[in-house]
């Protein structure tokens, strides 16, 4: 039996009896270990939660009240962190095209910057906080969509672009505080982020003595956290710096299990169980090839192999390939799909104008709605 995140099949049928599906729930005290965890093996290490990975209100409090800090990447970001209080200290805004909106909000916030290419001196605000972010240029054991510490990749500053990006900060008058790597999400080799490590700290003859180093996220769920923030802490000592992470998906995904019925089966060229839950809800697996484990709360003697298809009209709209499940399930079953809590309501849509799903938080006593399940009227409220 796999592990359901804290949260019992009973409470599960519980949660999609009440509030519909599709539905995404969470397990508080999951929620908890994952930054328990994190906070153990990097201890006296700056936590900043990458928002992106699940930027429900919710979760942001409660990472707020944990003394955890936010990484932002758009202004939508931004004001979701100054929305519930996150002050200037717990604010960073990162990304490789911020745009004058962005620029001004993150002036305002008084939030550190990451400068992610030396023609982004100019755009800074009047005496900005500065990590420079820098590209190892290193492969990355991940998908493709998902690396970024490549040398082909968009993001960072080239290692001979940082003596000259370093005198304009200066001469702009900015404070640089120190050097910023991320070289991917969901990387499955740990030995990546050592090399990236090294590479950035042999740029210390080009940098001198830093504030700060942070390292940024990018670890998969069964990562040796240990092992990482020794490199890490390794590579900040050679620059007296102190260690900043930036974890998304490892605080979040084990938290999260999006629940979905079963609508019927059919048997084409292919067999397929077919779910109210598609693409539209967890786009994971149509644009990463991300497997999610699947957990059927139905019984059966027998296990049959099918794909797991979603109600829209596009091939692709598979959660599941080839997977193993309890015979006989009859419409209205449930199904979980676990892992789901990052990136998962995250990157939802409201294609086929499919209201956004539900989403509930056990929190050890009682389900709590913390998102409510989006109107038809609300999806098309831009248009009227
Ligand atoms: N820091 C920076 C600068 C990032 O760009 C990201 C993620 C993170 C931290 C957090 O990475 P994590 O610990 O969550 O791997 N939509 C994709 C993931 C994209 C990640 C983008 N950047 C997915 O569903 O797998």
């Amino acid at each position: 039996m796999l592990p359901l995140s804290g949260l019992t099949d009973e409470q599960l049928h519980q949660a999609a009896d009440r509030f519909g599906t599709p539905l995404y729930v969470y397990s508080a005290a999951e929620l908890d270990a994952a930054l328990g965890r994190v906070q153990q093996a990097f201890s006296g290490t700056r936590i900043w939660y990458a928002m992106k990975a699940n930027p429900n209100l919710t979760l942001l409090r409660r990472m707020r009240a944990a003394g955890v800090g936010f990484e932002c990447v758009s202004a939508g970001e931004l004001a979701r962190a100054e929305h519930i209080g996150a002050d200037a200290e717990g604010i960073l805004i990162n990304g490789p095209a911020k745009s004058d909106a962005e620029y001004a909000a993150g002036a305002r916030l008084g939030a550190t910057f990451i400068l992610d290419r030396p023609e982004e001196v100019a755009l800074l605000p009047a005496h900005a906080r500065v990590l420079i972010r820098v590209n190892p240029g290193l492969p990355v054991s991940t998908h493709d969509h998902l690396a970024t510490g490549a040398a082909d990749s968009k993001f960072g500053v080239r290692p001979d672009e940082l003596p000259a990006t370093l005198s304009a900060l200066r001469d702009a008058g900015h404070t640089l505080q120190g050097l910023h790597l991320h070289i991917g999400s969901a990387i499955r080799d740990a030995a990546d982020f050592g090399a990236a490590f090294e590479r950035v700290a042999a740029l210390r003859a080009m940098t001198g003595p830093l504030e700060v180093l942070d390292v940024g996220g990018g670890w998969g769920l069964d990562a040796d956290l240990h092992g990482i923030a020794a490199q890490a802490q390794a590579a900040a000592a050679v620059f007296g710096a102190a260690l900043w992470v930036e974890p998304g998906r490892y605080l979040v995904a084990r938290a999260g299990v999006l629940l979905t019925r079963v609508m019927g089966h059919k048997t084409t060229g292919r067999a397929f169980t077919l779910l109210d839950a598609g693409m539209t809800e967890l786009l994971r697996p149509m644009l990463y090839g991300a497997e999610h484990p699947v957990r059927a709360l139905w019984q059966g003697e027998q296990q049959q192999v099918s794909d797991l298809a979603g109600p829209a009209c596009e091939s692709g709209d598979l959660l599941g390939r080839d997977v193993p499940l309890p015979a006989g399930a009859t419409r209205g079953d449930l199904l979980a799909l676990l892992d789901a809590g990052a990136y998962g309501a995250a990157m939802s849509s409201n294609y086929l104008t499919r209201p956004r799903p539900a989403e509930a938080l056990w929190d050890g006593q009682e389900w709590q709605v913390i998102r409510r399940r989006e109107t038809v009227q609300e999806v098309w409220a831009a248009e009227e």
